[in-house]
């Protein structure tokens, strides 16, 4: 029996733990995937301990992603993006940490037919979440303009990222004419009618992911679709970085219909 699990605090809401579960009764896997709420200041003495229970692998959400860079040896990506949410406990070294949530993105995108080699993308928001995103999408090749409430953020971390610049909201609109892409990687439309781009600003030539996925169709979502654009809710992101942890750890392909029926079927 191996046994997963996600380490955050709190964790109690979690879709992970169905979804992962999915996929192991899927492939007949002896598995199971819990979730783990150890206290603030003990995430070192928890990955330690995970480690020597021989747990397979564990994820880490809020508040422990960018702690848990320092306790795990992170790959490169993690690294510039200065958190890891997926841990792998099968090599023989120290765990191995990534961050699953950029290539989450992407996957999500190109699931909807979206080329990001040469595409203009604006991302919205220089949280944990705009960083995952605007390195994920200039790996994958995307010019990648980044604009955040707080500006000087957005220049910041436009610094970091290769062919990337820093902006103001009141860019937004500017940037979104030529461009292919848009990310909102902001908390804007979670739980409340908001969007943190202005509805005339979309276009049919875009296509539009919300990170945010309660509800599933946001205001964003929702103004983009009556533009034309081609649009991936926050669901997407969020299968694909559990597909995306799921093939690290296993290193089989993952079956992504049935987590993403299961991540569907509660919410
Ligand atoms: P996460 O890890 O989910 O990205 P975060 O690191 O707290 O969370 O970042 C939240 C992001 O949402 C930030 O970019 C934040 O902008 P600021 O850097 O200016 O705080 C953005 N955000 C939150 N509420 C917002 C609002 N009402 N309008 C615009 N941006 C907002």
């Amino acid at each position: 029996m191996d046994v997963y699990g996600l380490l955050g605090n709190p964790v109690g809401h979690s879709l992970s733990p169905p979804m992962h579960e999915a996929a192991y009764d899927e492939l007949g896997l002896e598995a199971r995937y819990v979730t783990f709420e150890p206290g603030r200041d003990a995430l070192e003495t928890a990955i330690e301990g995970a480690d020597a229970l021989g747990v397979a692998g564990l994820n880490v959400t809020i508040p422990f992603k960018q702690e848990a860079l320092e306790i795990v040896a992170p790959e490169d990506l993690a690294t510039r993006i200065g958190a890891v949410n997926t841990i792998d406990f099968s090599g023989s070294g120290p765990p191995t940490g990534y961050n699953t949530d950029a290539v989450g993105a992407l996957r999500a995108l190109r699931d909807h037919d979206v080329d990001l080699e040469d595409a203009r993308a604006v991302v919205v928001g220089a949280g944990g979440a705009g960083r995952a995103v605007a390195f994920g999408l200039a790996d994958a090749g995307a010019t990648v303009a980044i604009a955040n409430r707080t500006e000087p953020k957005a220049r910041q971390l436009a610094e970091a990222v290769p062919r990337a610049s820093g902006h103001g909201l009141a860019d937004v609109e500017r940037l979104l004419a030529e461009a292919d892409v848009l990310v909102n990687a902001t908390s804007v439309g979670m739980e409340e009618d908001a969007t943190p781009v202005p509805a005339d600003a979309l276009h049919g030539d875009l296509a539009v992911l919300d990170a945010v996925y309660r509800p599933l169709e946001t205001r964003l979502l929702r103004d983009a679709a009556e533009a034309g654009a081609t649009t991936v809710d926050g669901a997407w992101m969020l299968l694909y970085q559990g597909v995306e942890a799921f093939e690290i750890w296993t290193g089989r392909d993952a079956p992504v219909a049935a987590m993403n029926e299961a991540l569907r079927s509660r919410l």
